[in-house]
């Protein structure tokens, strides 16, 4: 039985007979062209075609043939991991609780779109800027960091000498593994800034900053967002103790990370840049050290008693941005720790505009610095164009810093700064203060 299709619609006409079709007037398609092009035709290869491009080069095994392999900071992560033993890795890498906090700011400046002017001429892209009063040749600085020298043993004198040497600032944390003087004595040309605690113990407090602004230090940062010590869980399940414990793990760990070890033991035992030696885990040395009891009459003494420029960090809303201009200081830092106190806390790029904006309402000129989740040049000039004055990075450095020591530093400064340079020619920008967030459309 066949079944004939009617059309549901009557009205609808049918398809024309071929008959009733208008007849093709052009003239006819040219018959297909058959055969090889000589130049497709197999042939037997020449010396004289190979040579060109036979460039086999010697392989070469220096720290810096290895660093310069590395294109991205995530490149230098992968290096830092293989080369460094896991507590100290983890300590570093990880952040507090489920790692949220560090994920989001990391993901915030992904998240963006930038907006490229084209037809600029951008020939000579600078990426100088000024920071609290003195030029910066790259609008980065190197944020304070604990226990430095356990996670490579060049560890503070590294991170200054490489900031000396890119004409940045370096920040000496007071947990730094290297004394304020050694500091100053290793980069004497460098702008170093001192990274203070405040503990209740006033004359504990008065005597480093003393000592800093002999050293030649130009700026205090007051870190505020460490009333207790944040849950590092890594470093719970790791054992993780002040120094390393020579356990069964971890010297199984050494025979993978001989290098580590080596540099480990034939240095200097570490010591702080303010506390006498310590052995016990970070948090309970964090909160021995951290002082819950804090608030803003403290820093008022602060501004009393330090003469140079006064910079508070940790600040993580609009309204504590403002009040601790209101109290003296000179700049704020928008960080939430790298993720390693309070997870789930307010992301500083999503918090950089409304500072911006509030900064702007009240005529202040106090500086926006931003730190946290900056892995890539192009995002520290997203933060730039929405505001930021300056930026900061952390496990950026210190990925350099496991990766190759003093050279792994170099090369993440390398790294950064021809990111920001791309990011700027492409962008039709020639310097910072071009920037402006017509550059930026955020996503979500
Ligand atoms: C291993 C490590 C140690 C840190 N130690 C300190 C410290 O002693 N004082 C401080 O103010 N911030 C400290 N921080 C926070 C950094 O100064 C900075 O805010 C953070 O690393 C920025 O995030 P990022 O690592 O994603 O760049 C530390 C961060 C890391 C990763």
């Amino acid at each position: 039985m066949t079944h004939t299709i009617q059309p549901d619609n009557p009205e609808v006409t049918p398809a024309p007979d071929a008959a009733d079709l208008p007849v093709f007037t052009g003239s006819a398609p040219k018959p297909a062209t058959t055969g090889v092009p000589a130049a497709l035709k197999r042939r037997i290869p020449k010396y004289s075609d190979l040579a060109p491009l036979m460039q086999f080069k010697k392989p070469e095994f220096s720290k810096e043939a290895r660093l310069k392999r590395a294109s991205t900071i995530w490149d230098l992560r992968d290096m830092a991991k293989r080369r460094t033993p896991q507590a100290p890795f983890d300590y570093t890498d990880g952040a507090a609780e489920g790692e949220i906090t560090l994920r989001r700011a990391r993901e915030a400046f992904l998240d963006i779109e930038f907006r490229p002017g084209i037809l600029r001429n951008v020939s000579s892209v600078d990426l100088s800027t000024d920071i609290l009063g003195k030029p910066s040749r790259l609008p980065l600085g190197i944020a304070p960091t604990g226990f430095t020298r356990m996670m490579q043993s060049e560890g503070e004198y590294a991170g200054s000498q490489a900031a000396e040497a890119a004409g940045i600032p370096y920040t000496l944390s007071t947990m730094g593994t290297a004394s304020i003087e050694d500091v100053a004595a290793a980069a004497p040309n460098g702008r170093n800034w001192f990274q203070l605690y405040l503990w209740t113990d006033r004359d504990r407090s008065l005597e480093l900053i003393e000592r800093a602004a002999k050293a030649g230090n130009d700026t205090l940062m007051v870190t505020v967002d460490t009333a207790v010590a944040g849950a590092r869980l890594r470093d719970v399940r790791n054992g993780m103790t002040i120094p390393p414990a020579l356990t069964v793990k971890t010297v199984l760990d050494a025979s993978y990370r001989p290098a580590w070890w080596f540099n480990f033991l034939t240095h200097e035992p570490l010591t702080f840049a303010s506390l006498s030696r310590y052995t016990g885990t970070v948090a309970d040395l964090i909160n021995s050290m951290f002082d819950p009891t804090l608030t803003f009459e403290d820093l008022d003494w602060l501004r009393e008693t330090w003469k140079g420029k006064l910079v508070v960090k940790g600040i993580q809303t609009v309204e504590d941005a403002r009040k601790v201009v209101a109290h003296g200081a000179d700049g704020v830092v928008l960080s939430n720790h790298g993720g390693r106190q309070l997870d789930r806390a307010p992301i500083p790029f999503h918090l950089l505009p409304g500072v911006k904006e509030a900064f702007t309402k009240d005529n202040s000129d106090a500086a926006i610095m931003l730190d946290t989740g900056i892995m890539s040049g192009a995002d520290i000039i997203a933060a730039l164009a929405l505001g930021a004055d300056f930026t900061l990075i952390g496990r950026a450095y210190l990925y350099g810093l496991m990766a190759g020591g003093r050279a792994g530093v170099d090369r993440t400064l390398q790294i950064l700064e021809k990111d920001m340079a791309r990011t700027m020619a492409l962008l039709g920008v020639n310097k910072i203060s071009e920037l402006t967030p017509n550059h930026v459309r955020l996503l979500n």
